[in-house]
């Protein structure tokens, strides 16, 4: 079923709660928006979409999502452009993620004229949520989880499509130190490990948890058969500058295809002097740039971070250290010109930015 911008049921809040967000000290997540858009699928369709204040839900204790985790979600950003537009980063590609996570969790892929609707409804009624604070940007998060109550062991017959707001500032945590992980794994070749999956990231925590008690920031996350080949970092992408070259892990089934990741990439291969590999990338090599001096930087790419900088890894007992990242460092000139793409200061050559006039 194709669900129409106007069949939209809107219930607004009372009150805005924007005016309690100190929009220069802004926590990652830590304050939602007025309004939420909520969309249940029943009977094979998707009903009407409504967009309602942010609140709690009522569920049954037995809904299938929260026994067998069939639970996926999406994370994009959208940004105050200099002409006054919003823009909202690459929707089209983050759909095309969300189905192919959806797909692999059993659940109903979601129609591009719902989700491009949704997310403009719901921006158009709260754009006093979108930071205008240099480097900030509203935190979109989409998800579906199944609602059916049983605690038979299924595939839901029903679910509820929900997208979330959240303000949030740069990026400012201190550059990582990390553990290369030898007996955890995030997941494995034929896993869920490239699906946007609840359990991922819940699988990710007592591993995280034991690195930081060991004095690390994050988990270099490397391949279920060998430990040998590196997958991400973190709930990131990760990316080296090796031997002058941008190299980062090819894609698998434990690789989630990250939006940033594919920008930075294509961004990369136009910028001078730089070529790309995306091959698999050994523990070993790594080391070896370290020995050698040819490995010059190392980050982490994601939605939430853009570029998260790198400044030790732990290897085979060793910290090798990685010099911080100057102006001319790859990944700070990378990041500035993704922003300003972003923000409308530079042409948008890849039509990745979607404008939503407010
Ligand atoms: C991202 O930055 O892409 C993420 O998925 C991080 C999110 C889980 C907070």
């Amino acid at each position: 079923m194709t669900t129409l911008t106007s069949e939209f049921a809107v219930e607004r809040v009372k009150k805005s709660r924007v005016a309690e967000v100190d929009f220069n000290n802004l926590e990652f997540g830590r304050h939602i928006s007025d309004h939420m858009v909520v969309v249940d699928y029943e009977n094979g369709q998707w009903g009407s979409p409504s967009i309602v204040p942010f609140g709690e839900m009522k569920f049954s204790p037995a809904m299938l999502s929260l026994h067998y985790g069939q639970a996926v979600f999406e994370g994009m950003k959208a940004f105050h452009t200099k002409d006054g537009s919003i823009n909202i980063f690459r929707p089209h590609k983050h759909l095309d993620r969300f189905n192919k996570s959806l797909h692999r969790m059993c659940m109903p892929s979601v129609p591009e004229e719902l989700w491009l609707s949704s997310l403009k409804r719901l921006i158009e009624i709260d754009k006093e949520w979108v930071p205008k604070t240099e480097g900030a940007s509203l935190y979109i998060r989409p998800f579906m989880f199944a609602t059916e109550s049983r605690l038979g062991v299924k595939v839901s017959d029903t679910f509820k499509f929900v997208i979330l707001t959240s303000p949030v500032g740069p990026y400012q945590a201190k550059p990582y130190r990390l553990k290369v992980e030898n007996k955890y794994v995030r997941t494995a070749e034929g896993g869920t490990g490239f699906a946007k999956c609840a359990g991922n990231y819940g699988g990710a925590f007592y591993p995280t948890q034991i690195a930081r008690e060991e004095g690390f920031d994050q988990i270099l996350w490397t391949d279920s058969k060998e430990h040998k080949y590196i997958d991400e970092v973190g709930m990131m992408n990760v990316m080296f500058v090796l031997n002058g070259k941008l190299v980062t892990p090819q894609l698998s089934t434990a690789i989630l295809d990250g939006i940033t990741r594919d920008s930075i990439l294509t961004l990369a291969k136009e910028m001078a002097g730089f070529s790309v590999e995306e091959r698999k990338v050994s523990i070993d090599e790594i080391e070896q740039g370290f020995i050698k001096g040819t490995l010059t930087e190392a980050f982490g790419t994601g939605t939430a971070a853009v570029v998260a900088p790198i400044s030790v890894i732990h290897i085979n007992g060793t910290d090798y250290q990685i010099p911080s990242a100057g102006p001319t460092s790859f990944q700070l000139q990378v990041k500035q010109k993704l922003h300003n793409i972003r923000m409308g200061l530079e042409p948008d050559t890849h039509e990745w930015n979607y404008l939503v006039k407010v």
